[in-house]
């Protein structure tokens, strides 16, 4: 007998979610355990005796890992299916045989960088606030935002309760009623960084995500992607 492993560290290994995201799906009831819907997170399963399905589907731990960056056109969504019917991320890598899932969110009407893999343990990493995995983005906001305002981003702002993290913040371009701006953050709230030019009253026009870490989309055409290395990988967590 193998060693016993927790339901969702077992579906990250197989590529169907990072293991906080599997723990949804096990919860929605989409697992099963030999035959029988399993909804209880705390259980452990032997991955060469027991039958696992994903939503019918056996699950097998992958093999190879994959990694792939896309640059995300705005208009798609970045869960795995959409009862809305919208196009979806994954739609943009057909060609990948792997079953690949986006490693954390961008908004519809977000574009950029999004990378999308089997490897649950990977995009745990990525997630996990512990990590502190820098985020940068291409803002164009409405307005002349000052320095004051600026610095009141960098040193952070209350959320919706809670602190927002440091960030760090460039004015790139100031333009006819309106700024470019980079800003940088490792947190991962949802819509954070419009609501943080929201707060200061500098609404977000277009937002682009550029770069995890110090690994930049650069050029990639929007709608395309490209397999990422071992030396890429690195420079997400530098
Ligand atoms: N912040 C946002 O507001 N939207 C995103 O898609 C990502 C970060």
């Amino acid at each position: 007998m193998s060693e016993p492993v927790r339901l969702q560290k077992f579906l990250a290994q197989c590529g169907i979610a990072s293991r906080r995201k599997a723990e949804g799906l096990i919860l929605s009831g989409r697992v099963s355990v030999n035959s029988k819907t399993e909804t209880n997170l705390g259980v452990k399963i032997d991955p060469e005796n027991d039958s696992i399905r994903f939503d019918g589907k056996i699950v097998k731990p992958e093999k190879d890992h994959i990694y792939v960056l896309l640059n995300k056109p705005t208009g798609y969504v970045t869960s795995l299916s959409d009862p809305q019917g919208r196009p979806i991320v994954t739609s943009l890598v057909k060609d990948i045989p792997e079953r690949l899932f986006p490693v954390g969110r961008l908004d519809l009407d977000t574009e950029g960088a999004l990378i999308l893999t089997n490897d649950g343990d990977f995009a745990q990493k990525v997630q996990h606030p512990s990590h502190e995995t820098n985020k940068t983005y291409e803002a164009l906001v409405s307005g002349h935002p000052g320095k004051a305002k600026l610095n009141l981003l960098e040193q952070g702002i209350l959320l919706e309760g809670q602190e927002t993290a440091p960030a760090s913040i460039k004015l790139l371009k100031r333009l006819r009623g309106q700024s470019l701006v980079q800003i940088t953050i490792h947190e991962g709230r949802k819509r954070q960084v419009r609501k943080m030019f929201d707060f200061i009253g500098n609404p977000v026009i277009r937002l682009k995500r550029i770069a995890y870490g110090r690994l930049f989309l650069k050029n990639l055409p929007s709608g395309k992607y490209k397999l990422l290395n071992h030396k890429d990988l690195k420079k997400i967590f530098l």
